[in-house]
């Protein structure tokens, strides 16, 4: 399958794995690069720079192949503008494939990643803003509908609309994300205007994701209706598993916006201790509408070449129908 995606970036698959805290990390971008995907590195797990370019140089020995990072520049406790600017810098010394940013537009920066001859993209969650994007000069916009785990903008607009207004609006390549999981999907994602697909959720039901296995069947029991949007009220919302803790904090959300209450079950280091030991009722899991279609924990090249194949055929079959 070649699309303007898989040509600009090298890779076999039109596949992107999204930024995933606390889970991107060198072993699984190398089995998704390896398995023809574009890996990712999320930058947010490194404190420094230089942890970012250790986990980068370990990626490349585990793998020949593109990878990318993702750099969410939000406003941050624990990551400095200076560590943003060692982020950059090292991705760029590194010459990584692609940059993968969320947050605020990394304007300061452009020139600077081109000019180490690294792709940047842009995920969105509106047109206005895929719209600015372009005009800054990213290479290409990862378009982002409210069913995606993580923190899908406030807009509140589906992948279905998104994808399709944003393609027929932007000259510059588009990757559609949120809620696709399978072959379904990534047929659905071509058809609607976009190169290719970005997943995070079905990733982590891979034999090489690092969660614990209590986790991954919690996914596979629970549906597409089991996930909720929390901190609305913060002006960050985010979507995660429906559970005990993200039901406290909508109750407390409910009874106006106590930030001391709120904080200490939201931290980073509670989300990362529960992926590691399974409490699924534990931490606020980032994860999207997609948990629905999310049967079973499968390798990242039997995930990926299953939903190329299944892809193919679907739009073979279409065809047919004329
Ligand atoms: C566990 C998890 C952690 C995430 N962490 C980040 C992050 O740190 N930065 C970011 O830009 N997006 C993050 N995301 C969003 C993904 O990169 C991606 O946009 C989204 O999950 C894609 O939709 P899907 O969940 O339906 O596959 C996260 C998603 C998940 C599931």
């Amino acid at each position: 399958m070649k699309t303007k995606i898989t040509e600009m970036l090298g890779i076999k698959h039109p596949i992107i794995c999204g930024g995933m805290l606390w889970l991107c990390k060198p072993d699984l971008c190398a089995a998704i690069s390896n398995a023809g995907g574009l890996g990712n590195i999320t930058a947010g797990n490194y404190d420094t720079g230089e942890e970012l370019q250790a986990a980068l140089r370990k990626t490349k020995a585990l793998t020949d192949q593109p990878f990318g990072v993702n750099i969410t520049l939000l406003p941050s406790f624990r990551i400095t503008q200076e560590t943003y600017d060692d982020y950059f810098r090292v991705c760029c010394e590194e010459k990584v494939a692609a940059i993968e940013v969320s947050g605020a537009p990394a304007k300061r920066y452009l020139d600077q990643v081109h000019e180490a001859g690294i792709k940047i993209f842009h995920k969105v969650g509106s047109l206005r803003h895929a719209l600015n994007i372009e005009k800054l000069g990213y290479d290409g916009i990862f378009a982002a509908g409210i069913e995606e785990g993580g923190h899908p903008l406030n807009d509140d607009v589906t992948t279905m609309v998104l994808t399709p207004r944003i393609a027929e609006s932007v000259k510059i390549p588009v990757v559609t994300t949120g809620g696709i999981a399978d072959g379904r999907g990534l047929a659905a994602a071509l058809a609607l205007g976009a190169e290719g697909v970005m997943m995070a959720t079905r990733f982590i039901n891979t034999k090489e994701c690092i969660v614990h296995e209590n986790i991954k069947q919690e996914i596979i029991n629970r549906q597409e209706q089991d996930t909720t949007l929390i901190c609305k009220t913060l002006n960050l919302q985010g979507r995660a598993l429906k559970n005990e803790l993200t039901q406290k904090v909508l109750d407390i959300e409910a009874e106006g916006k106590d930030l001391e209450r709120i904080f200490p079950l939201i931290t980073g280091q509670r989300v990362k201790d529960a992926w590691n030991n399974g409490d699924v009722n534990g931490a606020a899991f980032m994860v999207g509408q997609s948990i629905g279609l999310i049967k079973d924990v499968l390798s990242c090249q039997e995930l990926m070449d299953g939903m190329v194949k299944d892809a193919e055929a679907i739009l073979r079959r279409n065809l047919e129908r004329f």
